[in-house]
C-alpha cells in the first residue's frame, strides 16, 4: 500500500431536503458500522454529520455529502465532506464560537460537530462556498 491514507470508494448523497439529512444519517450509520467505530463514536459521528447536513441545507441551499472510508495504515475511519456553493461562512472564528448563529438557531452545530470528530476542516468563502471536512477514527 502506498504511504499516507488510502480512501475507499465514495458514497455521495445529495443535501436538499429534511428527508436528505435523514439519508446522511444512515449513510454516515452503515458506513461507520461497516468499519467498526464503536457504537459512542458511530453516534458521536453521526450527530456531527447531522448538524452539518443540515448546516448545508439551512444557510448553503443544499449541497452533497460525500462518505468514504480511510486508512492510515494503523486504523480505518470515516471520512465525510459536505460540500455547497452558498454564500461562504463570513467569520469563521465568529461562526465556529459556542453561541453563534445568523439563524435563530442554537449556535452549537459547528463548534459542536467540531468537538465529537478527530480531524475538522473547514474551506469557505464568497465564491467558493463551503466544503467541511471531517475524519472520525477507530481506536
Ligand atoms: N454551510 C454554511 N454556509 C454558510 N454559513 C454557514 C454554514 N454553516 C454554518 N454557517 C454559519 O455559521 C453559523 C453557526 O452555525 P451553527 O451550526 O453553529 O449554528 P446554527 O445552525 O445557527 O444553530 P444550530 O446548529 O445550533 O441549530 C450559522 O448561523 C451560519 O451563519
Ligand atoms: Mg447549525
Amino acid at each position: 500500500m502506498t504511504a499516507g491514507v488510502d480512501r475507499g470508494h465514495p458514497q455521495a448523497q445529495a443535501i436538499r431536503s429534511d428527508e436528505d439529512v435523514v439519508r446522511v444519517r444512515q449513510l454516515v450509520r452503515t458506513v461507520a458500522v461497516a468499519v467498526r467505530l464503536s457504537l459512542v463514536d458511530q453516534t458521536k459521528l453521526v450527530t456531527a454529520a447531522s448538524e452539518l447536513a443540515r448546516n448545508t441545507l439551512v444557510y448553503g441551499g443544499g449541497g452533497t455529502a460525500e462518505v468514504s472510508t480511510v486508512d492510515n495504515g494503523l486504523r480505518r475511519g470515516v471520512r465525510i465532506v459536505f460540500a455547497d456553493d452558498g454564500p461562504g461562512i463570513a467569520d469563521l472564528d465568529l461562526a465556529l464560537t459556542d453561541g453563534y448563529t445568523t439563524g435563530g438557531g442554537l449556535g452549537l452545530g459547528l463548534s459542536g460537530a467540531r468537538r465529537l470528530v478527530d480531524e475538522f476542516d473547514i474551506d469557505t468563502g464568497p465564491e467558493r462556498g463551503t466544503r467541511i471536512t471531517v475524519t472520525k477514527w477507530s481506536r
